[in-house]
């Protein structure tokens, strides 16, 4: 794969894309099995459902995404092998482990070569977040179970997205003051060592772990750019949405977390872990999906205005499962989950819907 945009190299991204979609697809179906909706295959993959969705679905993207970003050939190694490690788990072949263990490492290097390039508080919280997702990973290799790595694989996507929007926040004229974004380092360091806990087989400090991270969505609520952006139209006030959402479902499950900690199975683990990596991450997915889907696969992605209603009824849908987690009401928390399963089919309409209205506009009759 070579860095540039040649046909060649777009056709790969796309098929890497391809790949994290499919893995999605039955990630997805396997959560629902978790929760006892049983539909299609998922059942069979019930077990694996954690690392399809953070390896096989999110390293691919996010390791995609810091490859065209770096511009370099070899930087494509990482999401590569993040693919392989998800065709392995679908295949159901054994030592997915390792090729995911490798993708993780090799994104740790396309990071420090980012640091090396630009040395920033942001480039800086991004290497640490994938050092977290690498020693997770590594752990998970050597046969940690799921729920011992799986802090320190939500600190990886806590520190990516808040680096992500502390770039972005302090572009513009009113960037955070810089007392500010030494709190959201501070925050982040805290979060990751406090994720790192469990690996070294202690007890994960709940309170650090669950208020560092709710600092972290506090200080988007405070001085994410997205504030400013929510008050103008189309794509720039859905973006916005998402991530203000985002950050209030990431203060809400690291509250929970301070409170009643992470336990390791359950609907009290269900839902602080669900606040942050559905709440947080998938809506900063709808968020940004145009953005990055633009970037990476040269794919446009217009705006239609029902990718609103995906959004309310993935939000509307965790709500409720949360509230049925809380409640120990299975129903209601099956009915969550599905809504939120049916808000990624509904993102996806919407994006077809947007990009046939743009098809039109451009082939007036
Ligand atoms: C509608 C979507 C989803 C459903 C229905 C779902 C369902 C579940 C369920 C029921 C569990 C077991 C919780 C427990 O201990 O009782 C679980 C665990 C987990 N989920 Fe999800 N999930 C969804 C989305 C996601 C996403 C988007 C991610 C990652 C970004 C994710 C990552 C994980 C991880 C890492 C675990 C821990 C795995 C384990 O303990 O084996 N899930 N999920």
């Amino acid at each position: 794969v070579t860095a540039g945009g040649g046909a060649a190299t777009i056709a790969i991204r796309r098929g890497l894309l391809l790949v994290a979609a499919a893995t999605m697809v039955t990630a997805l179906l396997a959560g629902l099995a978790r929760l006892g909706v049983l539909v299609g295959w998922g059942p069979r993959f019930a077990f694996a459902h954690g690392p399809l969705m953070v390896i096989g679905v999110f390293t691919i993207v996010i390791a995609l995404e810091r490859a065209v970003a770096i511009a370099r050939g070899w930087a494509f190694v990482a999401p590569a092998l993040a693919a392989t490690a998800a065709v392995a788990m679908l295949a159901g072949a054994p030592g997915a482990a390792w090729p995911a263990g490798a993708a993780t490492v090799a994104l740790v290097a396309v990071n420090l070569a980012i640091v090396r390039r630009q040395p920033a508080s942001f480039t800086l919280l991004m290497l640490l977040g994938s050092v977290a997702l690498a020693a997770g990973t590594a752990a998970w290799a050597h046969g940690e179970p799921v729920f011992a790595v799986t802090p320190a694989w939500m600190a990886f996507f806590v520190l990516t997205i808040a680096a992500e929007r502390l770039e972005l926040s302090g572009l513009g004229l009113a960037r955070p003051p810089r007392w500010a974004a030494t709190a959201l380092v501070v925050a982040s360091l805290a979060c990751a060592l406090a994720a790192a806990a469990p690996l070294a087989r202690h007890p994960l400090p709940a309170r650090i772990f669950g208020g560092a991270i709710a600092a972290v969505g506090l200080w988007q609520l405070a001085f994410d750019v997205a504030r400013r952006t929510i008050r103008r139209h189309g794509l720039p006030r859905f973006t916005a949405a998402g991530i203000l959402l985002g950050a209030l479902w990431l203060v809400a499950g690291g509250a929970l977390i301070a409170r009643r900690g992470l336990p390791p199975a359950g609907p009290l683990h269900d839902a602080g872990l669900h606040a942050v990596l559905v709440g947080y991450v998938l809506s900063m997915i709808f968020a940004h999906a145009p953005i990055i889907l633009q970037a990476v696969a040269r794919a446009a992605l217009p705006y239609h205005p029902t990718m609103w209603i995906a959004l309310a009824v993935l939000h509307v849908g965790l709500a409720l499962r949360i509230a049925g987690d809380l409640a120990l009401d299975d129903h209601l928390r099956q009915h969550g989950a599905i809504a939120s399963a049916a808000a990624l089919a509904l993102f996806a309409a919407a994006t077809v819907a947007g990009r046939l209205r743009r098809g039109k506009s451009a082939h007036p009759r």
